[in-house]
């Protein structure tokens, strides 16, 4: 039996340790595995490559994905050339590792194509699973750099607003900067009011704070007013990029406050580093699993974790909007029960 193995959309880290322990485990089986290249680009110009256990081995200590991936190559308006193209490769089976953009491209496909899914993306946003492979390394960096601009926010009595990932969903924000205890974390699904923050902030000097660290979604926005799209990208099933919230609000608070304020982005940083232990043993766990899915011939299933363990799901489950956070979250409490604006 010939199996493709692909990713899709942004790279998170953890990709790699899916190609690694999915791999391993469907040769270890006695399957053959074949690595599909830049996402759906491959299947559409016939670039793939067998995959060995030399290959693929050590590959889970790197960001990033051996198959390279792309998020600008969707299937929309392309549905029979794609079908056609994958036929073409003579699989039998194809396992997808990737997020809602690459997940909704294959909604159309599932029945006519034997997939097994895999949920990817370091915005935690896919619906079906408790979270992704790729948030708790991306958290990682965000917490990291909030510990480290503390000093300098310190030193120099100044507002530094962080701007993460995330597109519309709060995850990367909240995540990090609860785990660094950052003084406002600001999400897409709680649009904010310039004057509480305003307040917030000067009653923070007044007690005596020096520097102080805001953590911003790339998404968030004050009320009233809409996500900042930095550019777009034609041809992504996702075309907008945001991005420019943490310099507005720098510029904002130099110019309604005394105060001196910098901002950073951390942009791309939050995909490139090594996996998390927690990221690394997600991804074996959940690449093991699929070599189950394939051999109870469990098409159009997922893996996904949840409730503390790594379960099959419907394949469906992960072609809905984002998951965005709920205002119930217990998370938004517990940033407030510690003082953190919210
Ligand atoms: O979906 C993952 C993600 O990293 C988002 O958080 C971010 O908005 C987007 O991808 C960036 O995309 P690109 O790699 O095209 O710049």
């Amino acid at each position: 039996m010939r199996l493709g193995i692909m990713t899709g959309g942004g790279d998170a880290p953890g990709l790699n340790g899916i190609i690694e322990a999915a791999t391993k485990t469907l040769l270890g089986m006695g399957y053959e595995v074949f690595g599909i290249h830049d996402g759906f680009e491959g299947i559409f110009e016939h670039r793939v490559e067998e995959l060995t256990v030399q290959r693929v081995s050590g590959v889970h200590a790197f960001a990033g994905t051996i198959l390279g991936t792309s998020n600008k190559c969707g299937t929309s308006g392309r549905e029979a050339e794609f079908l056609n193209c994958y036929q073409q490769l003579q699989l039998d089976g194809l396992i997808v590792a990737g997020g809602d953009g690459t997940f909704q491209s294959l909604s159309g496909f599932n029945g006519a194509i034997p997939l097994i899914g895999v949920p990817k993306t370091i915005d935690n946003d896919l619906n079906g699973t408790d979270v992704t492979f790729g948030y708790d390394t991306a958290c990682s960096v965000v917490a990291e750099a909030i510990d480290a601009l503390r000093t300098t926010a310190n030193a120099h009595k100044r507002n530094i607003f962080v701007e993460t990932m995330g597109r519309t969903a709060g995850w990367i924000a909240l995540g990090g900067g609860l785990a660094a205890y950052a003084d406002a974390i600001l999400i897409p699904e709680k649009p904010f009011d310039l004057e509480a923050l305003k307040k917030y902030i000067l009653e923070k000097r007044a007690a005596g704070r020096r520097g102080l660290i805001i953590a911003v979604a790339e998404g968030a926005h004050p009320l009233g007013h809409s996500p900042k799209v930095a550019f777009t990208i034609e041809g992504s099933p996702e075309a907008s990029r945001l991005g420019g919230i943490a310099e507005f609000l720098a510029r904002w608070c130099d110019s309604v406050m005394e105060e001196e304020s910098r901002h950073v982005v951390l942009g791309h940083l939050q995909r490139a580093k090594s996996p998390t232990f927690a990221d690394r043993f997600l991804t074996l766990a959940m690449g093991e699993m699929v070599g189950t899915l394939v051999k109870q011939a469990a098409w159009g299933k997922a893996v996904a974790f949840k409730g503390g363990e790594v379960v099959q799901v419907a394949i469906e489950d992960f072609m809905t909007a984002p998951r965005l956070i709920e205002p119930a979250h217990p998370w938004l409490q517990m940033a407030r029960s510690v003082g953190i604006f919210i």
